[in-house]
Formats: C-alpha cells, structure tokens, sequence
C-alpha cells in the first residue's frame, strides 16, 4: 500500500516542471518572481511558486536578468546580497531585493503589493560586509552634539515606537531604560537614510540588544508587541492622559493612578486631590494648550512681547527659543529668551513685559520666578538641574486677529481666539549664549553636550557657564559658535539640534 501510493508521486516529480504546472492567465505581465531557495526550503518554494502562478504572476524557477523581484525569506542581507552578486547577474541594480512579507501581502490582494520600504533586504555598504574602518557608520558619534539632526525624521516608524518605550520607563522612573530607548531614538533620527534591515544598522552607536529587539519586530511585521502592549496598557493609557495636564508630573500622576483614579472625571471629583494653581489652569485651558502650537501663533507671539519691550526700553534683545529655533512647523509651548544689553536690568524688563501683558488682559496664568543667579553657586554638578534665571511659565490669550492666516481652531469654535503656554527667560547678557544654547535643546542635544563636556573634555557645561576643571576657570563665551569652539566641536546650526 505504501509503495504503491508513493510510487506515481515520486514519477510525476521527475517529470519536466513545464508539464506537471497547469497553465495560468498572466495578469501581471511586467512583474517576473524569483523566490529563494535559500531558508524556504525546496517544497515551500514550488508551493509558493504555484500560488502566485494561480493568481496570475510569472514565477522564474532560475534566476536570470528577466527577473524584476526577487523574493527571500531569509532577510539577513549581507550573505542574500553576497549570493545575488554571485549570480553574475547585469540587471541586478535594477531588481527589487524583497522579504517574503511582500510576497505575502501580493498574495493576499491578488495583485503586486506596493513596494514600500520595510520591504526592501537593503544591501549593506562593502566598506561594512569588509569590517573596513573608518566606514560612514564608524563616523556616527554615540553624542548627540556630534551629529546633524534636521527635522526631517526618516525613521519615524521606528523613533516613535522607542519614544513609547522611553516614556513608558519614565512613568516607572526607570532613568537608565528610558535613556537607552531615547539615545536609540536619536541616533536614527540623525541618520538621512531609512533603516530597512537589522543588518543596515551594524556599527551604529547606542543600540543595545532591547533596541534591536524592537526594531527587529518592526522591521519583520510592521509593529512592536511590546509597543502594542505598552500603548494597550491602562497604565501607560492613564499616566499620559494624567501628565498631558499642565502641572502635572510622572510623580503624581502615578500616585493618583495608585489611589485608583483613571480619568479627568475620577480627579475633578476627587474631594481629597487639592489642585494647585498650576494644575487648575492646566484643567481649565487643557483644550486649548493639549493642541499644538503653530508657527504662525509663536511669530504672533514674538510680535506681542516685541511690542511691550518697545514701550519700555530701546536696550532690549528677544529671541525665539526651543523648538521653533530649531525649525520645528509645531510646538507644545513657545519659548523666549528677554533680555537687555545692559547687565543686570533684563529682570525689570521681564517684569514690565508681564505688567503689560497684565494691563492689556491677555495673561491667563502667570508663575513668576525671580532669579536666583549667582556665580557662587556655579559650576552646577546635575545634568538636569533647572536654570537660576528669572523666568515666567504664562498661559497667555492669543487672538486670532494677531496671527497671520487667523487660528487653526475645531470646528464650530468660533472664539476668536485660543490659550497659549508660553515661556520667557531673562539671563544676564554676559550669560545670554548659554542660555541660547540650553534653551534652544533639543533635551537630548544637550544632554549629550553635557555628557560630552564631562567626559571628553572635563569640562562642566549648563545654562550658565563652561567650566573647565582642569584649569579651574571659568570660560567665556558671546555665541553658541564661542561654546563649540571651547568645547572643540564643530558648529551645529539650530536646525540640526533636532536631536
Ligand atoms: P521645551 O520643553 O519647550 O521643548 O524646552 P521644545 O524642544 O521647545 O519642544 P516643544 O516643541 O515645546 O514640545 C525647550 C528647551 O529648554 C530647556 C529644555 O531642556 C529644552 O531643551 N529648558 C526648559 C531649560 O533649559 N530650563 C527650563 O527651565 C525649561
Ligand atoms: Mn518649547
């Protein structure tokens, strides 16, 4: 019995192929299939072959410079691309190099799947396959500082899925988890490239075997399940609808998640949570000031304390900071720096830009904080400490009339005008290019600026000073481009602090 219904089988397969394969229709007569061998093995090939002739596709069993995909289940690219160039194949530049998930998605539709780039076995740059040094790769810098960072992110998929894990270990005060997903994040974001394999991204700086491990999962089905998980979790759900809140922290949103509250509801009616001012107006404004900031809104702005500065002194110097120096198109708030030519006035100049502010009935909410600045208490030993200058965290009314092309307001918001956070700081001039520098960040910009002052230069850098211990002075500095130089660092324009 057993012979007998092997026997015809093991007949028929040494037949010629072309008589045994029914024909098919072809539908897609400028798409011709190479699938291989390699990894899927022998019988998993001719099945897939003969599904996609079913569907109308032109499946090669050899591979020849007629061929316009060629499909691999196995992604590692290094030895796939070692074997295609082999071939002595003259079309093979020519030819998409594709992971069976597109040969998956062709099937499921019927059709050739648009080729997109989580597809694509990239081949990696010889200099890499030889260990040659120094490659481009080589020249990535683990410091941020070192590295251009536009805001033209071709890693997206991926920086955003580190940025829930980074958070996500912010909320368990996780620091040292947190700072391995955002270094990870920002190495990609610096790269011009689109990481289409594990194996494109050797000899990057600051991915860790947990960062490859997404990444990886990304890369092979489009998603993360631990991202998933995490973004599913009601703790991760919570905590950043709770610290979404002006005032609010990951301290105590994680203690009123503790005591069981999970929505703006369970915290409103609370009797026992007192809210302070801060957190009140985050409540009252959270419309307004949860929705981004455009640029149109932070020049409108610019134009607003341009005015009040006038009417008290020709002395002044204002400059946009944060986010929007750095060319961002949104933000979540808008930061100035005011200050005066003169040393020791820029407080009374902030001080009479929020009077008027005041007297024309457009502060929402003002937290006023005077300056503690001394040079006694420099150099600062914390990374994160906050500056000792004088500064104001406002929520200020912004008409629509002031910005140019009106407000980007809801539907059937017919206000006329909307909340903005707004953020002022006044270092003494002598202080002013630090104080650029520092606000300016991005975080992770200068975080890795002060990492590197430290350890490749022994020097303490923050908002207020440069601090070089083995000489024991104190540096001086009139521009960003004077601290770059200090440090030994090509110059980074802000639009390359992205971080
Ligand atoms: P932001 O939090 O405003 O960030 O701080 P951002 O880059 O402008 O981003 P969005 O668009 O508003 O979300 C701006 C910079 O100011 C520094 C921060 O470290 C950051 O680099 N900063 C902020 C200080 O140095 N001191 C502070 O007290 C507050
Ligand atoms: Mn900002």
């Amino acid at each position: 019995m057993f012979h007998a219904a092997v026997g015809p089988c093991v007949r028929k397969r040494s037949k010629p192929a072309s008589v045994s394969v029914p024909r098919h229709a072809v539908k897609f007569k400028e798409v011709r299939l190479y699938l291989v061998e390699r990894k899927m093995g022998s019988s998993r090939r001719s099945f897939l072959s003969q599904l996609a002739r079913s569907k109308g596709f032109i499946v090669d069993d050899i591979l020849s410079d007629d061929i316009t995909h060629v499909v691999s289940e196995d992604s590692r690219a290094s030895s796939l691309w070692a074997w295609l160039k082999g071939c002595g194949l003259k079309n093979l530049s020519k030819m998409q190099v594709l992971h069976i998930s597109w040969f998956t998605e062709s099937m499921r539709v019927g059709m050739p799947a648009p080729v997109e780039n989580r597809h694509v076995i990239q081949d990696t740059p010889p200099a890499l396959q030889e260990g040659l040094a120094p490659t481009p790769m080589a020249l990535i810098s683990q410091y941020a500082c070192k590295r251009r960072t536009s805001t033209d992110n071709k890693n997206k998929i991926l920086t955003d899925a580190f940025e829930v894990l980074a958070e996500n270990y912010k909320f368990s005060d996780n620091k040292s988890s947190c700072l391995v997903f955002s270094r990870a994040a920002s190495v990609l974001k610096s790269l011009p490239w689109t990481v289409q394999s594990i194996e494109a991204t050797q000899g990057l700086p600051c991915l860790r075997e947990h960062t490859k491990a997404v990444m990886e999962e990304i890369l092979q089905f489009g998603h993360s399940f631990e991202v998933e998980r995490t973004l599913s979790s009601e703790r991760y759900q919570t905590l950043k609808l709770f610290t979404s809140v002006f005032g609010v922290g990951p301290k105590t949103a994680e203690k009123w998640y503790h005591r069981g509250l999970r929505s703006f509801r369970d915290i409103l009616a609370e009797p026992s949570i007192q809210l302070n001012r801060m957190q009140q107006s985050g409540f009252l404004y959270y419309g307004d000031i949860s929705r981004v900031v455009t640029k149109a809104e932070a020049q409108a702005l610019g134009n607003i304390i341009d005015e009040a500065v006038r009417l008290i002194t020709s002395d002044a110097v204002t400059a946009l900071t944060g986010g929007f120096r750095r060319g961002k198109e949104y933000g979540h708030d808008v930061d100035f720096i005011v200050t005066t030519h003169e040393v020791g006035k820029e407080e009374f100049v902030l001080r009479h830009i929020i009077d008027c502010f005041k007297k024309q009935g457009i502060v929402l909410y003002c937290d006023y904080q005077a300056s503690t600045f001394h040079m006694s208490k420099l150099p600062c030993q914390s990374f994160e400490a906050m500056d000792y200058y004088a500064k104001c965290f406002l929520i200020l009314r912004l008409e629509a009339s002031q910005v140019d092309g009106g407000l980007t307001c809801d539907e059937g918001d017919n206000r006329g005008w909307r909340a903005v956070r707004v953020d002022l700081v006044s270092p003494p001039m002598d202080r002013y290019a630090f104080a650029l520098l520092g606000w300016t960040g991005s975080t992770q910009f200068d975080r890795d600026l002060r990492r590197f002052a430290r350890f490749e230069r022994k020097m303490t850098l923050d908002n207020h000073t440069l601090y070089d211990t083995t000489k024991g002075e104190f540096l001086t500095a009139r521009s960003e481009e004077d601290i770059f130089a200090h440090l030994g660092l090509e110059y980074i324009e802000p639009w390359q602090r992205n971080a």
